[in-house]
């Protein structure tokens, strides 16, 4: 696992969407996992500067979103359609008809699940999954407990979640209970994964993570028996990391790391 601390938010997101742009100038027709939440919005800001001002092109990508509350529409302003819409996909230019995101309202989860997964495959498999983490540790909304084969399912989220989310929706009785989510088994066969996170809520759950034991406990020290993934953090998210002085060390070292 390769871990690089940045100063901050501004350039903890920068350095995630030059990785996604160099994949994107190798490789014009890759399949992007797409994450949701706060974290990713400067990334999501960050790859439609590039779009806009250094035409990197998004006309062959196709993309599959990780999430989405069970119960809530597409035009619901809290579901995570609505979100990508907003932040991402209506200023780039991928065709509507390569943009997949879990289904919130279909009226068979399993099937739809086994089709995701299957249209994932169909699809060539993803290539570069961006990643966000929860304070419990979770990836996507595998929570504690997930198993770390698990594939896209439904899942209940934790207490934790909860109140962490309450914090989009009005009233903490209105966050969903119920979520549709990529396993951690569908998260670890992309090619190459990025996970991003900020702020101080968030330290604990990357040392377990990048330094802990692979644990259920905590899925996204999962990454761990990843072959390819690049944990981003920013000062306060890496503060309880113990070897930092290394990543830094190695991140020095690198010629061709992106910096800005
Ligand atoms: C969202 C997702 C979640 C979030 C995580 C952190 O698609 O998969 O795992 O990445 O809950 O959310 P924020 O960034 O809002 O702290």
């Amino acid at each position: 696992m390769e871990v690089i601390v940045q100063r901050d938010y501004a350039q903890m997101s920068k350095v995630a969407a030059q990785i996604v742009a160099e994949l994107l100038n190798t490789k014009p027709n890759a399949v992007l996992g797409m994450a949701t939440g706060s974290t990713p919005l400067g990334l999501y800001q960050e790859l439609v500067r590039l779009h806009e001002k250094e035409q990197l092109d998004f006309s062959r990508v196709t993309t599959f979103n990780l999430d989405e509350y069970v119960g809530l529409p597409g035009n619901h302003p809290q579901s995570y359609h609505y979100f990508m819409h907003e932040h991402f996909f209506r200023h780039v230019n991928i065709p509507a008809h390569n943009i997949n995101i879990p289904s919130g309202t279909t009226s068979n989860y399993p099937a739809f699940c086994e089709w995701y997964e299957k249209r994932i495959t169909e699809c060539g498999g993803i290539d570069l999954q961006i990643l966000g983490i929860g304070t419990d540790g979770h990836i996507g909304f595998n929570e504690p407990t997930s198993s770390l084969s698990s594939r896209t399912r439904l899942k209940t989220l934790s207490k934790q979640t909860i109140d962490d989310n309450a914090r989009f929706f009005e009233r903490r009785e209105d966050v969903p209970v119920y979520a549709i989510t990529m396993g951690v088994g569908t998260i670890l066969e992309a090619r190459q994964l990025i996970l991003v996170a900020s702020g101080k809520t968030k330290a604990k759950a990357i040392a377990q993570a990048v330094e802990g034991p692979v644990t259920s406990m905590v899925t996204a020290s999962a990454l761990q028996l990843h072959r390819d993934a690049v944990v981003i953090v920013d000062e306060e998210a890496a503060a309880r990391l113990t070897m930092r002085d290394y990543y830094e060390f190695i991140y020095a070292a690198k010629p061709a790391a992106p910096r800005s």
